[in-house]
C-alpha cells in the first residue's frame, strides 16, 4: 500500500524558535557544537554537558509547534498507519502538535537514560540532578537521552527499515536537514516519489535525487507538501 515517510531535521523547528545546528546565529554562536554534542567532550566534562542539556530542556517548556509539525500530525490522523514520522530532532514539538507516533533518531530531551541498565524514562522539562538515581536499577549514572557524535544511534534500525520499505510504493519527504549526518540523497533514490524542503540548495546534498524541491520556510511549504501527500495517498 502507498505510504509516506517523513524525515526531518532542525529546520522544521526553526520557525518555532529553536536554533538549527549549521545556520549562523542563535545558540551555536555561544556553544561549539562538538564541545557539547560529542561523546569525547562528555567524558571530559560531564557536568558542563549535563548542564547544557538541562538548559535546552528547560527552554523547550515554552516552545510551540508550527504549521509544519501540525501538518504531519493531521496527515497521520487522516491516513492511519500510512504516515511514518522520523526525526533527527530531540525536541517534543511533534508530540505537542499531536503526532501519534514519532521515531526520534537522536533521542529525546524530555527523557533520561541510565548508563548502567539502559532504562529510559520521561522527565519532562526538569533538570537531571547530578545525584539522580535510576528508577529501575537504582544506579547513579543517569544522563540525557540524546545521541551525541561518536555514539551509537539504536533507532537507526527503524530508519534503515523505513528506507528499504520505500522501494515500491513509498514517498519520502525530507524537511529541514542539511544532510551532514544522514545521506538523504541516497535515501531519495530508493523512493519512487520524494520531496525536499530546505531554505536553500546545499553542496552537501545531491538535490537532483529528489523529484520535488521546495526552497522556502517549512511553514510556507507545509500546505504544498500536504497537498502532494494527499494526492499520493488518496
Ligand atoms: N524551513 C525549512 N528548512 C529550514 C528552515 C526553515 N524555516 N530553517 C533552516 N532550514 C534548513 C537549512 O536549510 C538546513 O539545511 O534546515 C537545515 C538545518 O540543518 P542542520 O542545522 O545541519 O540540522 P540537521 O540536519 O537537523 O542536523 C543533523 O546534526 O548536530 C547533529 O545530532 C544533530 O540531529 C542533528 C544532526
Amino acid at each position: 500500500m502507498r505510504h509516506v515517510v517523513f524525515l526531518s531535521g532542525a529546520g522544521i523547528s526553526a520557525e518555532s524558535g529553536i536554533s538549527t545546528f549549521r545556520d549562523s546565529g542563535g545558540l551555536w554562536d555561544t556553544y561549539d557544537v562538538m564541545e557539547v554534542c560529542s561523546a569525547g567532550a562528555f567524558q571530559r566534562n560531564r557536568h558542563f554537558i549535563m548542564d547544557f542539556y538541562n538548559k535546552r530542556r528547560k527552554d523547550l517548556a515554552t516552545v510551540q509547534p508550527n504549521p509544519a509539525h501540525f501538518m504531519i500530525a493531521a496527515l497521520q490522523r487522516e491516513f492511519p498507519g500510512r504516515v511514518l514520522n522520523l526525526t533527527q530532532n530531540v525536541d517534543d514539538l511533534f508530540e505537542k502538535a499531536g503526532c501519534q507516533h514519532t521515531i526520534h533518531l537522536h533521542g529525546e530531551l524530555t527523557k533520561a537514560r541510565c548508563e548502567r541498565c539502559g532504562f529510559v524514562w520521561h522527565i519532562g522539562y526538569r533538570d537531571i540532578d547530578p545525584e539522580e538515581r535510576c528508577p529501575s536499577c537504582k544506579g547513579s549514572s543517569v544522563r540525557h537521552h540524546v545521541v551525541m557524535f561518536h555514539e551509537e544511534a539504536p533507532e537507526y534500525e527503524h530508519l534503515y527499515a523505513a528506507i528499504e520499505g520505500l522501494a515500491h510504493d513509498g514517498m519520502l519527504v525530507v524537511i529541514g536537514t542539511s544532510g551532514f549526518v544522514l545521506p538523504i540523497d541516497e535515501f531519495a533514490r530508493m523512493a519512487p516519489h520524494s520531496i525536499l524542503n530546505n531554505l536553500e540548495p546545499l553542496p552537501t546534498i545531491d538535490e537532483s535525487a529528489f523529484k520535488v524541491r521546495l526552497y522556502e520556510p517549512a511553514t510556507s511549504a507545509a500546505p504544498k507538501i500536504a497537498a502532494m501527500v494527499r494526492e499520493y495517498l488518496g
